[in-house]
């Protein structure tokens, strides 16, 4: 990897790559508040599941750390104060279920603290944020090893969004399939779609994986189904923001039509799930939050009107890939085959 990163954490701050503006200039955002933390997930200068998740930790340790004790004498006040960041950062987005998973990971610990000192709380806070971030890392590669099992020498992979390292820790979920060739000496080439209205294929998929020596060919969203028709693809690799127990996926929009096609010309749909990304308290997909975002996405491309800015809009920034249209869940823990439901909950035991 080279110098771009995409988050570090540096002593109270949480320094992030601003991808609202990759890839026309590579800067970044120093996050010191939680509000900072919930502005950058909200405005999408740090998105992905696992990133979110992530950052969201960290900024649980920034309202440890900026709690101004001097106001709030006891320490069932500080609690109070966590409790209440923790709500607030969970809020930023809702579909992504690792921002809920991380926080909660982290209020679980401090409520199982009670008779700990305010410094001894911050501190275990901090040494689990680092884990968490740390867990993904090692996430991220074995899942892309997972993945390169399902694939020959010379395979071409069409992806969807951003699931690359700009979306998690280290090499990502879906992309880290192309990062493990590269080390195993294999090739595995991408199509990568633009993915409106955001252009996270564009903008940042195609950056990475260029930036990264990976073949990447990119397509509108409407050329879906003549890559797959031409024979062009051998299957279709994305990430997921929240997989409900019986294995029906949220991810980007447009990943569902994508699973369609793929299902029309027989081709296998890998979705690349780190277990934090799966959410059995989900039954099915129609319990899945889909956020809704606002109409300028629709009407703009890099910040110019493509349609009367009156022109009524309609933005889910997510959609469910139904469990049939897809033909593995791809896990660190291992590979998921259906029927769905029973193999998730095995895996999730692991
Ligand atoms: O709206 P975004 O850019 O946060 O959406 C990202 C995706 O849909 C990714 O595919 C998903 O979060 C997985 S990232 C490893």
């Amino acid at each position: 990897m080279n110098e771009i990163f995409t988050l570090k954490w540096r002593k109270n701050t949480l320094v992030l790559l601003d991808q609202t503006k990759i890839p026309r200039e590579v800067a970044y955002v120093e996050c010191k508040t939680v509000q900072d933390i919930y502005d950058a997930i909200q405005t999408m200068i740090v998105r992905g599941a696992p990133a979110i998740g992530v950052s969201a930790a960290y900024g649980m340790v920034i309202a440890a750390n900026t709690y101004d004790g001097k106001s709030f004498s006891d320490k069932e006040k500080f609690m109070d104060y966590l409790r209440e960041c923790a709500e607030y950062l969970k809020s930023s987005r809702p579909t992504a279920v690792n921002l809920m998973w991380a926080v909660d990971r982290i209020m679980d610990k401090v409520e199982e603290m009670q008779i700990a000192s305010i410094e001894e709380i911050k501190a275990e806070m901090e040494k689990d944020a680092i884990a968490i971030h740390k867990e993904d890392e090692n996430t991220n590669r074995t899942i892309g090893l997972n993945l390169l099992s399902l694939l020959k020498d010379g395979d071409t992979v069409l992806t969807h969004c951003n699931a690359g390292s700009l979306a998690a820790s280290a090499y990502g979920t879906a992309l880290a399939v192309f990062y493990m060739a590269q080390e195993k000496g294999m090739n595995i080439k991408a199509y990568a779609d633009e993915t409106r209205p955001r252009l996270q294929g564009a903008n940042l998929t195609s950056f990475e994986l260029a930036e990264h020596g990976v073949d990447v060919t990119l397509i509108c969203d409407n050329m879906a189904a003549v890559v797959m028709s031409q024979g062009k693809i051998d299957a279709v690799i994305v990430g997921c923001d929240r997989v409900a127990a019986n294995g029906d996926t949220a991810n980007k929009i447009g990943t569902y039509s994508v699973s369609l096609l793929a299902d029309h010309f027989q081709i296998p749909v890998y979705i690349a799930a780190p277990t934090t990304t799966i959410d059995m308290d989900c039954p099915d997909g129609s319990a899945i939050p889909i956020e809704e975002r606002g109409a300028d996405e629709v009407l703009c491309v890099n910040g110019g009107y493509i349609a009367p800015k009156e022109v009524k809009t309609y933005n889910p920034a997510f959609d469910v890939t139904p469990a049939e249209y897809i033909t593995a869940i791809v896990t660190e823990k291992g590979i998921v085959y259906p029927p769905f439901k029973e193999n998730l909950e095995k895996i999730m035991r692991k």
